[in-house]
């Protein structure tokens, strides 16, 4: 993976309107690359965006704001290689945990979470706004590392 410019939006929101039932606006994806959120993508040799991952850093958590997969390149293994790097991005910044939320309803994600290792800590009622009302968000976390330094009795 390499980091987002600008010059990939287009590609990005491409994707993420092919796959995201609520998709990010390109303004999402603008601004969280102006707040100098960890914003990653992974490209394929022909320079095509396959997949892209953002990651807001706050001071010992991070909270995986999005990740998406183009549709031609999902079930072959690169979600789970790309949640893989943010979590190695987020040990080598000595954070401790990940949180994200997630649709109860968007079981491939919260399979992909699960089988990376993390758990459902508390559901928020009525996060997600959608045409026929609301849907609560399952709120998930992963604990990372413990900060270098810290005592251990
Ligand atoms: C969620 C998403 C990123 C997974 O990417 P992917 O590259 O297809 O995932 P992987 O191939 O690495 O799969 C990893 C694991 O996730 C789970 N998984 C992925 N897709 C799944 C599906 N359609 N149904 C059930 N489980 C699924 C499986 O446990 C899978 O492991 P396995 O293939 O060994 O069974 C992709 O489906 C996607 O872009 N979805 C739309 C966007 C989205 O919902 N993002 C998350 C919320 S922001």
């Amino acid at each position: 993976m390499r980091a987002m410019t600008r010059a990939d939006v287009d590609a990005v929101l491409a994707i993420e309107q092919a796959v995201q039932r609520f998709p990010w606006t390109r303004g999402n994806f603008t601004d969280a690359l102006d707040s100098g959120y960890l914003c990653r993508v992974d490209e394929a040799e022909n320079g095509g965006i396959r997949g892209y991952a953002i990651l807001m850093p706050a001071a010992d958590d991070a909270e995986l704001l999005n990740i998406g997969v183009s549709r031609a390149e999902q079930r072959k293994g690169l979600g789970r290689a790309m949640l893989a790097e943010m979590l190695t991005a987020v040990r080598a910044r000595n954070m401790r945990r990940v949180f994200l939320e997630v649709r109860p309803s968007n079981a491939a994600a919260i399979a992909l979470y699960r089988s990376a290792g993390f758990g459902e800590i508390s559901v928020r009622h009525g996060y997600y706004q959608n045409a026929s009302g609301s849907e609560d968000a399952l709120v998930m976390a992963h604990e990372v590392c413990k900060m270098t330094g810290e005592s251990n009795g």
